[in-house]
């Protein structure tokens, strides 16, 4: 995790960067730091909790006018968030200060080294082992920074994205990457490089995406990238097609409230120029050269990583019932670890919103060494999980950055909605008119969804009555199960209210234990092919005194009479239900946080891009 921000140019420094920082703190939030070089030299300024801490901080500081700098905002993993282990850190000698994102997994060896030769350690960190051992080599090959920084990154182990100030080149800026991402804006007579695009956007449209082992270098308004076998590569140049105002809050009081607003556009977005039922053509580009393989494979396999692990769970009932071809979802933590049986036969979706996180992207990197082929289902364009997979489609849900993932999510059912399409159409496993029924159908989502979110007041009443439980039940069968699932992340990442999901019948297994008069157990009950087994899942609740809270199908009238609180969503196919029965969940939980007092964008402990195991 971590955001790391960085500046080189005719503007003044630290306003970009704080700018930047505050975009960048969906990625953490523990403490922030920058570093400038201003007439009196390199100066390190940090300070523990938000940007907004830090600028209060630098207000201390009469003149802080510099045109070069670099920032950062840390997600701690090393050592508690405080001033000492806030980034950036100085090399031994001060003349060098760094911005680090990811983690060094040798850096105890190298520690133990360094300290043998002397060196005195301020904080916790592994990336201030990372800048003193980069110096240890300066100062004993007499080489250039440069250099310096590419035979450290042959010894270095473990992930990082980096942006190296120095004292004595006031126009000078080192960054590198491995594992971590980092985006480098070319401007007129400017550079900024950032942990995204975010920082960017506002002052250039033209980007290079570092790639992993490669070292920039920008010097005297050069930009020179060169990999860390010492070969120079041909910067390629990218057109941002983000658009500022879709990062911006844009009169909502939270990012996770514009974010479930703007659901009926993102799924609509995600399927323009895909499906057009009129005509019952679908078309996925990233999967046009794949179609083959993806047809004849014998297996599916799905990685992925929290919410993006229940898209996967949805896209599992979808596979199977329309293509046919036998589905496992598995976490990507634990699939790269335990010795998986995967082969050229195998076809692997990896889902992921921000296209970073660290245990999906080594799940990939396991398969495709197997032969296995990689098909990503990413939103963020040009991310790391995007660029590491054979082929894909982008979900197109605009940036997300509440902590808490809710369009991300209905894209990426969308995606793989209709990638199950195809696939059973192409495979005569789906007939031509149910084909076109389902494309018909799934047209109309968008409008459903617009209408499931006009139930927003009546969830605000149900917010207020339950705000205050210690536990929470969610119960759901068939395509409602990840539903279930969803609904209970969402609440404990943002409430920090303990809620557990389960298929509704695995209930009377165990969980049925904790149903009293305290416990709201909110059920997805809609109109499918296990609504009656629900029905009855619901009386033994009710006959527990548990308190209900149904989302049902419109116009439903026996659920009515047994629930405490009831929220009817729009009718649709039993496979595109997600779709919409999530969208009150997502709700209640934003409700329900904010009425906590809680940090409904930026929730503890947590961060957007998880780019640690
Ligand atoms: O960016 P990714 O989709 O790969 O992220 C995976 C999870 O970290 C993410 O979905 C997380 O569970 C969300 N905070 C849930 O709201």
């Amino acid at each position: 995790m971590c955001g790391i921000v960085a500046y080189v140019g005719q503007q003044e420094a630290l306003p970009i960067i704080i700018k930047g920082l505050k975009r960048l703190e969906y990625r953490g939030y523990d403490s922030a730091g920058v570093a400038l070089l201003t007439k009196d030299g390199l100066g390190v300024y940090k300070k523990k909790g938000k940007v907004s801490e830090l600028e209060n901080h630098l207000v201390e500081f009469a003149d802080l006018s510099s045109k070069i700098g670099i920032g950062h905002t840390r997600w701690a993993t090393h050592g508690e968030p405080n001033d000492v282990n806030a980034h950036p850190h100085y090399s031994a000698s001060e003349k060098f200060a760094m911005i680090h994102n990811g983690i060094i997994e040798n850096y105890d060896v190298l520690k133990k080294d360094l300290l043998n030769k002397g060196y005195v350690f301020h904080s916790e960190t592994d990336s201030e082992v990372f800048i003193k051992f980069i110096e240890d080599i300066f100062v004993n090959n007499h080489c250039s920074l440069e250099e310096a920084v590419r035979l450290a990154l042959h010894k270095i182990v473990g992930a990082y994205a980096i942006v190296i100030v120095n004292k004595e080149e006031p126009d000078t800026l080192i960054a590198a990457r491995k594992g971590s991402p980092l985006v480098i804006g070319v401007g007129q007579d400017e550079y900024f490089l950032a942990s995204d695009a975010t920082p960017i956007i506002e002052y250039t449209n033209q980007v290079v995406y570092l790639d992993d082992y490669e070292i920039a270098v920008i010097r005297d308004n050069q930009l020179q990238i060169k990999t860390i076998e010492n070969v120079e590569t041909n910067p390629y140049i990218n057109q941002l097609e983000l658009e500022l105002e879709a990062i911006e809050k844009g009169g909502y009081d939270h990012f996770m409230l514009k974010e479930i607003n703007e659901q009926p556009r993102s799924i609509a977005d995600c399927m323009r120029g895909r499906l057009d039922a009129k005509n019952g053509r679908l078309v996925l580009g990233g999967l046009r050269d794949y179609m083959n393989k993806f047809q004849n494979a014998k297996r599916i396999i799905i990685t992925a990583c929290g919410t993006s692990w229940h898209a996967g769970l949805v896209a599992e009932y979808l596979f199977e019932e329309f293509a046919r071809i036998p589905v496992e979802v598995e976490y990507a933590s634990e699939f790269r670890y335990r010795n998986p049986v995967v082969g050229p036969e195998d076809f692997i979706i990896a889902i992921s919103q921000s296209g970073e996180t660290a245990d999906t992207l080594a799940a990939i990197e396991l398969a495709k060494s197997k032969g296995a082929t990689i098909f990503g289902v990413c939103n963020v364009v040009g991310s790391s999980i995007a660029r590491a997979t054979h082929a894909g489609s982008y979900t197109h849900a605009g940036p997300e950055i509440g902590v808490a993932s809710t369009k991300a999510f209905t894209a990426q059912i969308s995606v793989l909605t209709m990638m199950a399409l195809k696939l059973g159409y192409q495979r005569g496993t789906l007939s031509e008119s149910r084909y076109m029924q389902l494309l018909s159908e799934l047209e109309t989502i968008p409008s459903k969804v617009e209408r499931a979110l006009k139930l927003n007041d009546k969830i605000q009443v149900i917010a207020e009555k339950y705000k205050d439980s210690r536990n929470f039940l969610y119960l759901g069968r068939g395509y409602n199960f990840p539903v279930a699932l969803e609904g209970a992340l969402k609440l404990k990442e943002i409430s920090y209210i303990h809620a557990e999901g389960y298929p509704a019948a695995e209930m009377k297994h165990g969980p049925i234990a904790l149903i009293d008069e305290e416990m709201p157990v909110v059920f997805i009950a809609t109109k499918d092919s296990s609504y009656e087994k629900v029905v009855s899942n619901i009386q033994e609740v009710k006959a527990r005194k548990g308190k209900i809270i149904a989302v049902v199908t419109e116009g439903d009238d026996t659920v009515k009479h047994m629930a405490d609180y009831i929220i009817e969503i729009p009718d649709t196919e039993e496979a595109f239900v997600p779709l919409i029965s999530v969208i009150p969940l997502q709700q209640l939980s934003y409700h329900i946080a904010v009425m906590r007092g809680c940090n409904v964008d930026q929730p503890r402990n947590l961060a957007k891009s998880v780019t640690v195991e």
